[in-house]
């Protein structure tokens, strides 16, 4: 992630004046999201945040996510009335506060019992979609039950064709607003760094167990609340019994995960659900270029938050091409490195529709559960606004390439 105080340091002189980041309870005080992960770091377990924080091998797909954002400067324009500017958007032809996706993530009980509730219900107060993992941990019925919420369900394909089939039929039972199909985690990315806190392939090793043993308030508010730790709820059912175990289950469906998957499969996956359907993970013109002729609503750009392959380009490297592609035809959103306002108006000005968070929001949920989640977005969502405004754009209409160039 290169040097995480850097922004920090041009200001100082010898460590003079000394700066930390803030780390206690109050969430108000969190003024960045960088507060709120550094309150994850003092909170969560070594192995949590291996989960949460780690990438693929060398972690260069990682770090090319966050550092591509810094390839790009903003040239903005003076003497522009900016008093009623608005992020509000249009998401799947319906109106969003913010042109913010909460990006799926699995494991999230480990962070919190109840994560993916504490994530959907933070989303429907900000007025954005929540993209829930078939890796999640409360029931998607459950979630879905969360008052104003934009649910949208992500789908990893493993075991027979039951498991997917069952799994897409019960997102339409719920009333999902959108399937969105991911594309580049049949393999399971090489993280090393997690690996490194196991002794074997579904067990942690001694000094991971002892480590959060020294975490108690991780304890409280996970394995206390559940006695245990969380069960994959969506797709327990169907793993062997004797499998059914936190780290079995997980290590279980990477060994089921068909490597065949295709653009056959896509195709039919798609005949079987009704309504908008995204594809989350491509980096390749072609791909995209593939994804528009099929007619997909919505294409995500993805790293998979640099834990897949390593060594790809940051999904803000292909964006303009990409848009350029689509042509308007296919919305193209970006998921991967979102830490800041001037983030997501960089993906923006590029011609993307959305950006999609996955750990800045996680960030939160370690930090305070539902109410980190919400400071999280909120701080976001500030920023992105002030931004915008020093930047002179009034609307999202008006952030365009003519405001940004790549240094
Ligand atoms: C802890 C964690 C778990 C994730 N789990 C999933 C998942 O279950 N399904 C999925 O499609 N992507 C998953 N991703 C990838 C994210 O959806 C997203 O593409 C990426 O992390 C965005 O980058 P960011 O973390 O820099 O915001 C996960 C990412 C993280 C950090």
């Amino acid at each position: 992630m290169g040097d995480p105080l850097r922004h920090t340091r041009i200001a100082q002189l010898a460590g003079s004046p000394r700066r930390r980041y803030y780390t206690g309870a109050d969430l108000r005080r969190a003024v960045a999201v960088e507060d709120l992960r550094a309150m994850a770091h003092r909170r969560m377990p070594r192995f949590v945040l291996e989960y949460l924080e780690g990438g693929a091998e060398e972690e260069a797909s990682l770090a090319r996510d966050r550092l591509a954002f810094g390839d790009w400067r903003f040239m903005p324009r003076q003497l522009v009335d900016v008093s009623a500017r608005s992020l509000a958007c249009e998401l799947l032809g319906r109106r969003s506060a913010l042109p913010l996706v909460i990006a799926p993530t699995g494991l999230n009980g480990l962070f919190r019992e109840g994560g993916d509730l504490m994530l959907a219900r933070a989303a429907a107060a900000a007025g954005v979609p929540y993209v829930q993992s078939t890796m999640s941990n409360d029931r998607m019925e459950d979630v879905a039950r969360t008052p104003g919420l934009r649910h949208w369900w992500q789908l990893y394909v493993f075991g027979g064709e039951e498991v997917w089939q069952s799994l897409v039929q019960r997102a339409d039972a719920c009333g999902c607003e959108a399937l969105v199909l991911t594309t580049n985690a049949q393999i399971f990315g090489n993280r090393e760094w997690s690996r490194r806190t196991r002794a074997g392939p579904a067990r942690p090793s001694a000094a991971t167990v002892l480590d959060a043993a020294l975490h108690p308030r991780w304890i409280a508010a996970t394995l206390l609340r559940k006695r245990g730790l969380p069960v994959f709820r969506n797709v327990i059912d169907f793993v062997p019994r004797e499998r059914r175990g936190f780290f079995e289950t997980a290590h279980w469906i990477r060994e089921q995960q068909p490597e065949s998957l295709d653009w056959r499969l896509v195709e039919r996956i798609r005949l079987r659900w009704p309504r908008p359907f995204l594809l989350k993970g491509l980096l390749h013109p072609e791909d995209v270029r593939r994804a528009v002729d099929a007619g997909v609503d919505g294409i995500v750009l993805s790293s998979h938050g640099g834990r897949q392959l390593d060594q790809t380009i940051a999904p803000l490297d292909l964006l303009a091409e990409a848009v350029g592609i689509a042509r308007g035809r296919v919305p193209i959103h970006l998921a991967g490195g979102v830490r800041r306002g001037t983030d997501l108006l960089k993906a923006l000005a590029l011609g993307a529709t959305s950006a999609w968070v996955a750990r800045a929001p996680l960030y939160g949920l370690c930090a305070g559960g539902e109410a980190g989640v919400q400071r999280a977005l909120e701080i976001l969502g500030q920023e992105a606004f002030d931004a915008m405004g020093l930047l002179g754009a009034a609307s999202l209409d008006e952030l365009g390439p003519g405001l940004i160039r790549r240094v």
